[in-house]
């Protein structure tokens, strides 16, 4: 049975379904969610849990460490909110380089 949970990002608080992934919950509601691939590929959606409890499913080691795993960086669209949280995005997006004729 889905229960809610308030998410807190950077002082803000938006009501999150304990059954979806916190990306999915944020990505209308918080504009610091990012667009990324919702399925722990891209390593854009990376957070810092500050507070809270949650539920996590496997993280690619290519994003998220074990020793970052530990100390509660994980990826929003791999993460379920148990309690109430506090946290932040905290990925910056990759800069791409276009090179237009010669
Ligand atoms: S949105 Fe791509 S890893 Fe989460």
């Amino acid at each position: 049975m889905s229960k809610f949970f308030d998410i807190t990002v950077d002082g803000k608080s938006f009501e999150c379904n304990s059954e979806k992934h916190l990306l999915e919950s944020l990505h209308n509601k918080s504009p610091k969610a990012p667009k990324g691939c919702h399925n722990g590929g891209c390593g854009i959606c990376k957070i810092k849990v500050s507070k809270g409890k949650y539920e996590s499913i496997i993280m690619s080691r290519k994003h998220i460490s074990q020793e970052e795993e530990n100390s509660g960086v994980v990826l929003a669209c791999r993460v379920f909110p148990k309690s109430d949280m506090e946290i932040q995005f905290i990925a910056k997006p990759k800069k791409i380089t276009y090179t237009i004729g010669d």
